[in-house]
């Protein structure tokens, strides 16, 4: 049981020997990937990471997750883009949108650094007041400014509040040997844990970017890294028909190359949300450049049923759509009947609502193929550490794949740089003097 890809709803969009023509060019990148021979080669350590990881630091995190457990009421996690998204995403995925509301022997955990609002940062200021609190800082770099300023923050709070035992509150993961976070680390005495050299930031979820915040609100990140490490075994095949991972990456190539410019994750439960924005950075960052790529995008229905649905059905024809089905619930509810049926809805009742929440994608999925949208589907078992370890790995290596069909390094991120730079200059960043001149002439224009 994993998650497995149906295309029974592309039929009349996309025909079967369109998929196998990718054959060759999906065996050359699934040579190129395992073979290490393309774009990004360098950055490749994600395609191991579930069986060889190093197993001295995963036994660290776990130690350090359950004293985070004992010692702290809220963690903040600090980090941004592939420091941050992969941790929240697997957290609301197996527990809850809601975790930090539900009735639970884990510490709250809220995120900071993944923005410059001052107005989010006092919030969780005053969200920290009169509770214990640690600290997980994630940057592989140390310098980026969103999450270096929100650490400034923190790091002062707590040794206000704790003075010298800060140190023991304060958990940075890091590159293993240079930057400035690795350097004050060392020079403080904090714990530090690894983000490898050859992982990127949005492939990272399975080192201890992801997994110490994921275990420490209570997951068990051993079946998260069994179920990543089935997933390895199972999508190394490069037959294109039997790997599901890449009959997923070769459609998408197909419709993109039919005209597609959007792909639209759909999912029907908020506790996917934030795995749908890992996937936007995750595709995103790795597809979008040299002027091409789909623009992933996600929906959550049945709520975006009610805005961005009319679009969907009968706007213009720039996307299809990805539908992940979850065929078991967490939780189901029960719908009783009611005897009065103020609300007519009694053709509703003595059912699961999980069985109405599915009869709202077969509906929805009906109703968009009709108005001329592709529909292609995942299937998802269940939501359990095992099936979202293999979630993750397969996304991955579809996603890896998909770069390689466009011709893309799927492991580099250069556009990134450019607002960084502009924002360096316009704040006054030493070494940014001559572009500041030029922006601010631009900006008084
Ligand atoms: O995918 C990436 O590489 C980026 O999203 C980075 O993770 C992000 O920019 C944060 O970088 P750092 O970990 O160096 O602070």
């Amino acid at each position: 049981m994993a998650i497995t890809f149906n295309s029974a709803y592309l039929d009349g969009f996309m025909a079967d020997h369109e998929i196998a023509a990718l054959a060759p060019a999906v065996q050359a990148a699934h040579n190129a990937l395992h073979q290490k021979t393309g774009l990004g080669n360098d950055f490749l350590g994600w395609i191991d990471l579930p069986e060889n990881y190093d197993k001295e630091e995963f036994a660290r995190i776990k130690a350090a997750a359950a004293k985070i457990q004992k010692q702290a009421d809220v963690l903040i996690v600090i980090g941004i883009g592939g420091s941050y998204l992969g941790a929240r995403a697997v957290i609301e995925l197996l527990k809850s949108q809601l975790y930090n509301n539900l009735k639970k022997d884990t510490p709250d955990i809220y995120f900071a650094g993944n923005n410059v609002s001052p107005s989010y940062l006092q919030e969780i200021l005053s969200i920290c007041e009169g509770r214990d609190i640690a600290v997980n800082v994630i940057s592989k770099s140390g310098t980026t400014t969103e999450p270096a300023l929100a650490f400034r923050v923190f790091k002062k709070l707590l040794e206000d509040k704790y003075g010298e035992a800060a140190k023991e509150r304060i958990y940075c993961t890091t590159d293993k040997a240079k930057g400035t976070l690795k350097e004050l680390a060392d020079r403080m005495g904090y714990q530090t844990f690894v983000v490898p050299d050859d992982v990127g930031g949005r492939y990272s979820v399975l080192t201890a970017v992801g997994l110490l915040p994921i275990a420490a609100a209570g997951c068990d990140i051993d079946a998260l890294m069994a179920g990543a490490a089935k997933a390895r075994k199972a999508l190394a095949e490069p037959d294109l028909m039997k790997n599901d991972a890449y009959r997923y990456a070769a459609t998408r190539f197909a419709l993109n190359q039919k005209g597609k410019a959007m792909e639209l994750l759909v999912s029907f439960d908020p506790c996917f949300v934030m795995m749908a924005e890992w996937y936007k950075q995750l595709f995103g960052e790795s597809e979008g450049k040299d002027d091409k790529g789909l623009f992933p995008n996600a929906v959550t229905f049945s709520t975006d049923l009610h805005s961005l649905g009319q679009f969907i059905q009968d706007g213009s024809k720039i996307l299809f759509e990805t539908f992940v089905d979850i065929k078991k619930p967490k939780q189901d509810l029960f719908i009783e009947s009611d005897a009065q049926n103020f609300d007519g809805l009694n053709f509703l009742s003595n059912q699961n609502m999980s069985i109405v929440n599915k009869t709202v994608m077969d509906a929805t999925i009906l109703a968009h193929t009709e108005g001329g949208v592709p529909c292609a589907v995942l299937e998802m078992p269940e939501i359990n550490e095992q099936e979202v370890g293999y979630m993750i790995y397969f996304f991955e290596k579809a996603c890896a794949v998909s770069g390689y069909l466009l011709g893309v390094n799927p492991f580099d991120q250069p556009g990134v740089e450019s607002y960084k730079k502009n924002m360096f200059a316009l704040l006054g960043k030493p070494g940014y003097e001559e572009r500041q001149a030029a922006l601010k002439a631009k900006l008084a224009e």
